[in-house]
């Protein structure tokens, strides 16, 4: 799916905002403040009915207005497609796409893929391991929609064995009440390593790939690192019997996938604690390359790749890598810049330049 245009109103800096994206890459240049980064948000907005910056979502709306609206212009196939969301704070947010109302638009099968890179996204490399398995399964659900729903039966399964370890606690059930729900708890658990083993492995060459293509260099390496070996629902179980006492002992269930780890290395060592600022965004930027070239397979095709001030701490012949791989690969990317000269072939006829300024868009012809 393609994304044609973005319109905002009252979204963060911009009363009215209005983008249209080329078929490959656009990039928004414009000064330190002049609304870059928020139209990067506002695309994701858009495409997500989330903020990919802020939980608090009450700041996007515009200093003293009460409601923002995001309307996403999309083309596929079949033709035109339109996602809104409408937002005031204190009110349910109004999701629609092509005039139908919907709960979640991450449930939407026809709807834009977007990915996003925003500087503090670094945490996915740099932060604890539940950030990384966060991403994994989102990814999962993206790869295969219909798995999405293994990660939140994970989810209830696992507090409802932790609910069932405090009330065994405190004397109100027996440990034996355990053993049916340990067996349901680990048939899901096993789908989900599967789903997780499955998308890293699917990622693995790319990523790869990518890191070189990139200039990261020294063997980087994506690997899945599940905390339980067990093949079947029945060892799996097993493994928690073991653990039961311990278990009890600290209120909580210390030993499944909520405990897995994706691992990021370069020579086998951890680029979360021995990556450079600029391997590490390197890092990470070969992973979301290499997520797109996988989802390209499917019937959305490659998701947006929303890539916000990530230029300024790669290298001259870095950054030409980077551009040069997004022209020459189908799929649309948006870059942010406070430099234009910081982009490499920013004159070319197939990149569409936008400059921004004080809450404007004041371009974007395609030439
Ligand atoms: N809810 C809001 N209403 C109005 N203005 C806002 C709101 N939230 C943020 N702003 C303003 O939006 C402006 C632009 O922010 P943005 O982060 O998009 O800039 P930028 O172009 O990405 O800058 P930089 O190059 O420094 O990253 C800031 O001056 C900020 O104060
Ligand atoms: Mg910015």
């Amino acid at each position: 799916m393609r994304v044609l245009r973005l319109s905002a109103r009252d979204f963060r800096c911009y009363r009215e905002a209005r983008l249209d994206l080329g078929d490959r890459l656009t990039v928004l240049t414009g000064p330190n403040g002049a609304g870059k980064t928020n139209l990067i948000e506002a695309l994701y907005f858009g495409c997500t009915g989330r903020s990919c910056r802020t939980v608090n979502e009450r700041e996007v709306v515009r200093f003293g207005q009460q409601a923002t609206r995001v309307t996403v212009t999309a083309s596929d196939l079949d033709g035109l497609h339109e996602l809104s969301v409408g937002f005031a704070p204190g009110q349910p947010k109004r999701m629609r796409v092509d005039g139908a109302d919907v709960e979640r638009l991450l449930d939407v099968e026809r709807r834009p893929l977007v990915s996003v890179f925003l500087p503090e996204r670094l945490e996915l490399v740099k932060g604890a391991p539940a950030v990384r398995r966060a991403h994994l399964d989102q990814f999962v659900a993206a790869r295969w929609p219909a798995r999405a729903a293994t990660r939140r039966s994970y989810a209830q399964a696992l507090a409802q064995r932790n609910a069932l370890l405090a009330r065994v606690r405190s004397g109100g059930s027996g440990r034996g009440s355990l053993a049916t729900w340990d067996l349901a708890l680990a048939r899901v658990a096993i789908d989900l390593m599967a789903d997780r083993r499955a998308a890293v492995s699917e990622l693995t060459e790319p990523f790869s790939r990518w890191c070189g293509l990139l200039g990261l260099d020294r063997e980087p390496r994506i690997a899945y690192r599940p905390r339980s070996h067990a093949a079947s629902p029945d060892e799996l179980a097993a493994e928690l019997a073991e653990r039961l006492d311990s278990d009890l002992e600290r209120g909580f269930t210390g030993h499944g996938p909520h405990r897995d780890e994706l691992t990021l290395t370069r020579e086998g060592r951890d680029l979360r604690a021995y990556g450079s600022q600029g391997q590490q965004r390197l890092a990470l930027l070969s992973l979301l390359l290499a997520e797109r070239d996988v989802l390209a397979a499917r019937r959305s095709g490659p998701p947006l790749l929303l890539l916000d001030d990530v230029m300024s701490e790669l290298d001259a012949r870095r950054r030409a890598a980077l551009v040069a791989n997004l022209r020459s690969r189908p799929g649309q990317a948006v870059i942010t810049t406070t430099d234009p000269e910081h982009v490499p072939f920013v004159g070319e006829h197939d990149i569409v330049q936008v400059a921004v300024a004080d809450g404007s868009v004041l371009a974007g012809a395609a030439a």
